[in-house]
């Protein structure tokens, strides 16, 4: 028997799977999405800078690098948002810069008296404090140059000195950014032997010698030392095989969490990191992201509110557990107001 439908066309001329009848409502809409966006998956990077006041990145609308009299504040702002942890990038005098970069392991440098100040003020946030040496480093490299090479066990003592330094001032976190062989192990075991066992690291397991760093070292001035190029320790863009090897040995070191930076044109990169490994993944937008999605903002190319939350929505489905946003606090303040 044929069976009719009202408008006459029998069955076999309609789609019988129709896609758009879970999208055609808000509240069905709602039901089936699978993935989500919270204040709990952002960290919000701040450059601390060593004179009072707010100086603003040129690459970077809308970012400060924040002086001691404003961090306080500002961190409070960002935990009263539900941000769960801010990650903190110095800008540094030149004259503090040095071949050794010893200004890294100063328990009064800009970084440890920031913590210090983060720590007295007890505000329920976590800090996060990047360890490798191109902050502090005349050749604005991560790690120590010599005769034009980047020295790979001499950078990793010197990474061993400043995160304790970091943890000695209360830092929770240690992230190292450096991207040297052997540093989360050697991280690890000079964390444990100064007391500090319950220090997280981070590890920044897969980072890309990526151009989507500028405005980043506009930030935190470490673009104009910087000689060369960071390739002979940051990966290839080309590869992602590799990323998986570089992940699976920084957790079987001792890294309780691991990063993949850049974001957006990385997140084939994120999602078989989370998916293989297993282990908490955090993604990075970078300052050129950043500097993208605002520029075209301003320009009205795109609505930059919606494009900011999209990003951060992608890096969610791909897999990642938290992100790294210059947009965190007004992210955080949109998905608050619903
Ligand atoms: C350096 C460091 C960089 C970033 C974080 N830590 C830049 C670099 O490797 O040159 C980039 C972050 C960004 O672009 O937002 N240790």
């Amino acid at each position: 028997m044929v069976h009719e439908i009202p408008t006459g066309r029998p069955f076999g001329g309609f789609p019988r799977v129709r896609m758009r009848r879970n999208r055609a409502h808000a509240w069905s809409r709602r039901l089936v999405q699978e993935n989500e966006l919270s204040t709990a998956d952002l960290i919000w990077p701040i450059f601390l800078q060593e004179q009072a006041g707010r100086t603003p990145i040129g690459s970077m609308p809308g970012v400060d690098r924040l002086g001691p009299d404003v961090l306080v504040d500002a961190v409070g702002h960002a935990a009263e948002l539900g941000i769960p942890a801010i990650a903190l990038f110095p800008h540094v005098p030149d004259e503090r810069k040095t071949p050794l970069c010893e200004e890294a392991w100063n328990e009064d440098n800009l970084v440890c008296r920031s913590l210090r100040a983060i720590r007295a003020a007890g505000l329920p946030i976590g800090t996060i404090c990047d360890v490798a040496l191109d902050p502090y480093n005349s050749a604005g490299h991560d790690g120590i140059v010599r005769d034009g090479v980047i020295v790979n066990d001499e950078t990793v003592e010197a990474l061993q000195r400043q995160a304790v330094a970091q943890a000695n001032s209360g830092g929770d976190v240690q992230a190292p950014s450096d991207m040297m062989d052997g540093r989360i192990g050697a991280l690890r075991d000079a964390l444990d032997a100064a007391g500090h066992q319950g220090q997280l690291i981070l590890s920044y397991a897969v980072k890309y010698a990526s151009s989507f760093y500028g405005p980043f070292r506009d930030a935190v001035g470490s673009g104009g030392a910087l000689k060369g190029d960071k390739k002979t320790y940051q990966m290839d863009p080309a590869n992602s095989d590799e990323a998986l090897r570089e992940a699976a040995l920084d957790l079987q070191e001792g890294a309780d969490l691991l990063m993949v930076k850049p974001g957006m044109p990385y997140l084939d990169v994120l999602a078989r990191v989370r998916r293989e490994l297993g282990a908490p993944t955090f993604a990075y937008q970078v300052s050129g992201e950043f500097a993208m999605i605002r520029a075209a903002a301003a320009n009205g190319w795109i609505d930059g509110d919606k494009v900011m939350l999209e990003s951060l929505l992608a890096f969610r489905r791909a897999g990642a557990d938290a992100v790294l946003t210059y947009f965190a606090p007004e992210a955080a303040a949109r998905i608050r107001a619903g």
